[in-house]
């Protein structure tokens, strides 16, 4: 059965449609398997840059989905079209502007559901009441609940250290992803490339993003008891490109995740940039001036930070 991965937020431009494609692309690549594209979104964004840029293998499709006709009539097109799709590949991924006219329900046809969001007040504000509004899918006790991942995008570097997904924003249970940062490759690379094999920020924290989404399906799967994935296969560019090993649930992503209702599947690239800041801090004040007490402080601060 096709593991199948919703992408949505009620918000418009907050990356859905970049995340989407590239998430298709990168997942099709390295895992081997096949991927399929449902573009719910009017613009055809996402199926655009699949069609234009060098072809992966995956299966794209633009559809319309009539989400303002209310009742039930989305929700049954949404099967059906869901249905078609996933009896022919092993991964489908749908890229869908959600409305308050779709019945919520709608996220049980679903393995995960990525929510892309910028860390600004104003998209967080937004983006925690969505999930408020839906917290009975996610925290429901169905088996069929579907996997809330909680996605940053277009995030700047400055706002890596801030610690803004708190369980007082986001009263549900997610995973948080590693973030997406903002960077010019996502919107120069827009029907040319992927993100994934961009050398810069954009296409480093991307591939780190990735990463964790095949360790959460893995998790998914297992909590399913699905048949285990298999093995991430990668291709010579990508392990050149890549100093970390990339099979995530080998890598101990799994292991280290707390059993409690709050996931987080932290990136690398986050942890390394807070303890390079962490570092300059410290070397940037003198330890003389600073006094023991400041100084340690800084360290027990640094040594528990909660990344
Ligand atoms: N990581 C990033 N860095 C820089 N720019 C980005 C990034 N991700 C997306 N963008 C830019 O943000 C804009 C919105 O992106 P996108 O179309 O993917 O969002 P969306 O949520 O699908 O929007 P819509 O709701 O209109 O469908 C685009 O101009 C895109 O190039
Ligand atoms: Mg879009």
């Amino acid at each position: 059965m096709a593991f199948k991965i919703l992408v949505t937020s009620q918000k418009g431009g907050v990356g859905k449609s970049t995340l989407s494609a590239n998430l298709v692309a990168y997942l099709s690549r390295s895992l081997g398997l096949a991927v399929t594209l449902i573009d719910w979104d009017p613009h055809g964004s996402s199926s655009n840059w699949l069609k234009q840029a060098p072809q992966v293998g995956a299966v794209i499709q633009h559809l319309a989905l009539p989400v303002d006709q209310g009742g039930n009539r989305p929700i049954f097109e949404a099967r059906l079209q869901m249905r078609r799709a996933a009896s022919e590949c092993d991964i489908l991924v749908c890229d869908l502007t959600w409305s308050d006219s779709l019945a919520g329900e709608l996220m049980f046809e679903f393995d995960m559901v990525l929510v892309p969001t910028s860390v600004s007040e104003i998209e967080l504000a937004a983006t925690s009441g969505f999930l408020s509004r839906h917290r009975w899918v996610f925290d429901s006790a169905s088996p069929r609940r579907p996997m809330l991942v909680v996605c940053p995008t277009r995030v700047l570097n400055e706002q890596l250290n801030s610690d803004v997904f708190t369980k007082q924003r986001f009263p549900v249970s997610f995973m948080l992803a590693p973030p997406i940062l903002e960077a010019q490759s996502a919107r120069d690379l827009f029907e040319r490339g992927y993100l994934m094999d961009a050398h810069d920020i954009g296409g480093e924290s991307f591939r780190e993003f990735g990463q964790a989404i095949c360790a959460a399906r893995e998790i998914r799967m297992a909590q399913t008891q699905q048949p285990r994935a298999p093995q991430v296969k990668l291709t010579e560019r990508d392990a050149s490109s890549h100093r970390v090993p990339l099979t995530p649930t080998k890598a101990g992503v799994l292991d280290t995740i707390p059993s409690s209702s709050q996931y987080s599947v932290l990136g690398r690239y986050r942890q390394r940039k807070i303890a390079e800041e962490k570092e300059s801090v410290v070397n940037s004040r003198s330890l003389a001036n600073m006094g023991v007490p400041e100084f340690l402080k800084r360290l027990a601060r640094g040594n528990s930070a909660k990344l």
